[in-house]
């Protein structure tokens, strides 16, 4: 450009005929050239499309771009994408009925399946064919994703509006590819839930489950009762508050939204609700862009905020929390059942969805074994148990919302009392496999929303976007009619730990990328390393849509250091990408970006915190800390081991305390090489005691850990080094110690649980990899 320029300069002064002559030629050849060409890496299509030709050169969108809108089913499709242009090219594109050059032209054809579409852009003319409105719809989300980043910006902005040249044929996998939001823990309101519309709109969702009732808070106006949200959606802060808040202190993404408090009845609460106008507004708004709702009115567990309005509704008046769960509503008394279907009489009028989800998870069945009403109904009715009991009720609010023309959608647990053929269920409990084969086994349709993969509430450490892009929903042993029978998948997204609209999307990109693309692509067409590649060039249409998603964990502080003089502390991303940078800060400071940089390993030469966090940009993760502590040498003993490995003791009886075990030296224990369970995994009633000495190559700080079930202790000398006592399954527990190079005396005291399964112990050089310890390091 600036070359051309210079000539031009050039050609001025010099020849103003000649220079008249170029410019033409210049201009010509712009307009007859081809439109630039893309390379595949430059394409980023989520979910990835069933099959895709990229050819040469690219289609041009103008303000002249007309769209070719022959059928009503064209509709939703052509204003998403005039939507798109108003706000960011500053021009809309006009929608017409015939066919004209340099169009975009949607085309009905029959015998496609709904969703599916083919799509082919030519640097002239681009054609969009479908037999349903969704295939439409979905064509032009993969012509946004085609078109740059840009396109998704509010305001009026610079770009070129190419669109590669590409042949695309497409359909999805499953037709539910959903998302749950949690209204009740936390409130969104209705600019944040129609962001989250147009999130899932981009990459193909197309069912949004909310769930609008729960003990912490009512959500949807029912006008039967206005207690339930005049009361029953304002709460006073909650345990899960006090939580968010102490978080807050060191990151604004648990800050609890200021704008859902307000004064009710004289007190500070927290809460929120939909109108039915606005839950109508909603429907609307995820209409226009291809998406069910479902709503879900949690019964009869979880129902805390009616009964505390209505407390009629429970066995005897009871509100609140017993152990676990709250108290739920009496399925003996003909209330009940009257409260719940005047109620769902409302929603289903309300809701155009085929499915009402009753939830039915979770319910204290302990009030109904010790309530009158309860149990004569279980009589009456000649049930088994409290479990037959919900089923009862479910069979009996089915029929209801079949009369209503609505199909009846539950949480697994609906399962346990029995269930109709017609029920569909959401299969969440990833430890309960056996709920999701006896809803198959029954010929139940189901949604796979399992614990295992699709709960984004669980942070992106412990449930990584690599295990939910490979999870598999139809298990392997489904047959072909089972598999038939899973609908779709969906992510939950429970709000208990989601107190405003930026966790939220914390939580759920880009993981709601692997969603997106089980749900549609086919599974044996997927690459986790061809997905990632794509998600890589996602972020800046994310970044566009001002969207908050997690970057890589600051790796490296997972556990306390130890120095006696110095060490050095490495720092790593939990995986690369691109942008991402690391500051820290030795001050107790919460790290921003004019915080020190992380290059290279630094040195800590006292006792300190550190406190590290990963920013892209202004997008930033969860705060890591630890302490460093400065200790100093234990020195070795004198004495010298005969023989290679430990001496262990076994000591019968039940003993309360890891504590309490003292090592028995009259008895004579058994040699062994290893700290483990060699022997005892079918025992009752035992406690072990490992005796004898390690050895420190050299002087250093060195790491040990423990796994048990029940609990242990490990000590060098008398110094427990780590504590993994108490009561618990199976777990990790670290310590470290500073040791001058020779043997120091160790012991390890195991009291185990009642199932044991699990003794281990590892040592390492702090900063090492641990390994087992064995007859190598050990002696007596
Ligand atoms: C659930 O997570 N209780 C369905
Ligand atoms: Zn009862």
């Amino acid at each position: 450009m600036s070359l051309m320029r210079s000539n031009m300069k050039f050609l001025q002064m010099k020849n103003q005929k000649l220079f008249l002559a170029l410019a033409l030629i210049t201009v010509l050849s712009a307009c007859t050239s081809p439109n630039p060409s893309f390379k595949k890496e430059d394409i980023s299509l989520l979910p990835k499309p069933t099959s895709f030709d990229l050819g040469e050169g690219s289609f041009r969108v103008t303000s002249d771009t007309k769209l070719v809108v022959s059928d009503e089913m064209h509709k939703k499709a052509a204003n998403s994408l005039t939507n798109l242009f108003s706000k960011a090219a500053g021009f809309s594109l006009e929608h017409t009925a015939e066919s004209i050059e340099q169009s975009i032209v949607f085309t009905t054809i029959s015998g496609m399946k709904k969703g599916e579409y083919m799509l082919d852009v030519h640097p002239n003319e681009i054609t969009v064919e479908a037999s349903h409105e969704n295939g439409f719809f979905n064509a032009v989300q993969t012509l946004r994703q085609l078109l740059p980043a840009e396109i998704e910006s509010a305001e009026k902005v610079k770009a070129e509006w190419l669109i590669p040249t590409v042949a695309i044929s497409d359909e999805p996998r499953f037709q539910w590819r959903g998302m749950h939001m949690d209204f009740s823990r936390h409130f969104f309101k209705m600019d944040e839930v129609k962001s989250f519309l147009d999130y899932m709109a981009l990459y193909k969702m197309n069912t949004y489950h909310m769930h609008l009732t729960d003990d912490q808070g009512w959500r949807m106006e029912i006008k039967k009762y206005p207690l339930l949200t005049e009361k029953g959606a304002w709460r006073i802060p909650n345990n899960q508050d006090t939580i968010c808040n102490t978080r807050a202190v060191e990151n604004e993404l648990y800050k609890i939204d200021e704008s859902n408090f307000k004064e009710v009845d004289g007190e500070r609460k927290y809460g929120g609700f939909f109108t039915q106008e606005e839950i109508k507004e909603i429907i609307a708004y995820a209409d226009e862009r291809s998406i069910t709702v479902i709503p879900e009115i949690d019964m009869p567990g979880h129902f805390k905020s009616a009964i505390d309005n209505y407390p009629y509704l429970s066995c005897n008046e009871d509100s609140g929390w017993d152990t676990v769960f709250t108290y739920p509503a009496c399925l003996g008394k003909e209330t009940t059942y009257n409260f719940m279907k005047n109620i769902l009489s409302e929603v289903a009028e309300i809701f155009p969805s085929d499915y009402i989800h009753i939830g039915g998870d979770e319910v204290n069945i302990k009030s109904w074994e010790k309530c009158p009403h309860c149990q004569k109904a279980i009589k009456k009715h000649g049930l088994s148990d409290e479990h037959e009991l919900q089923s009862y009720f479910n069979r009996d609010i089915e029929q209801f919302l079949n009369s209503k023309g609505k199909k009846l959608l539950g949480w697994d647990e609906i399962v346990e009392g029995g269930l109709t053929k017609e029920a569909t269920i959401m299969w969440w409990r990833g430890w309960r496999p056996d709920a999701l084969e006896k809803a198959a086994e029954n010929g139940n349709e189901t949604i796979i929303t399992t614990t295992d993969a699709y709960y984004f509430d669980y942070l992106n450490e412990g449930n990584p976007l690599e295990r939910i892009y490979n999870y598999e929903p139809v298990p392997e042993n489904f047959t072909e009619e089972q598999s038939k029978n899973v609908l779709g998948i969906q992510a939950n997204l429970w709000s208990e730990w989601i107190p405003n609209f930026k966790r939220l999307q914390y939580q759920a990109f880009p993981r709601i990328l692997a969603v997106a693309e089980n749900g549609w692509a086919s599974a044996e067409t997927k690459s986790f390393d061809d997905f990632n590649s794509r998600v890589e060039k996602q972020y800046k249409r994310l970044d566009v849509l001002d969207v908050h998603y997690y970057i890589p964990a600051v790796k490296g502080l997972d556990k306390e250091i130890a120095i006696v003089d110095s060490a050095l502390v490495p720092l790593k991303l939990a995986y690369p990408l691109e942008g991402v940078e690391i500051f820290y800060t030795l001050d107790g400071t919460v790290p921003t970006p004019e915080s020190i940089k992380y290059e290279k390993p630094f040195l800590v030469e006292d006792t300190v915190t550190i406190k590290a966090r990963a920013y892209r940009g202004k997008i930033f993760n969860d705060l890591k800390s630890t302490k460093v502590t400065r200790t100093t040498y234990r020195e070795a003993s004198n004495e010298v081991p005969k023989t290679k490995g430990l001496k262990r003791f076994v000591i019968k009886g039940k003993h309360k305390e890891v504590k309490s075990l003292k090592p028995d030296t009259n008895l004579k224990g058994e040699k062994v090489d290893s700290v483990d369970l060699a022997g005892f995994k079918e025992e009752k009633s035992f406690n072990l005691v490992f005796q004898g000495y390690f050895h420190a190559e050299e002087d250093a700080v060195y790491e040990f850990e423990t796994r048990s079930d029940g609990g242990d202790h490990l000590l060098i000398g008398d110094e427990l080094i780590v504590d993994n006592g108490g009561w618990h399954g199976p777990r990790k527990r670290h310590g470290k110690v500073a040791l001058k190079k020779g043997w120091h005396p160790i012991l390890i005291k195991y009291r185990p649980s009642d199932d044991p399964r699990v003794m281990s112990v590892k040592y390492a050089r702090q900063g090492e990899e641990l390994l087992p310890m064995n007859s190598r390091v050990s002696g007596f």
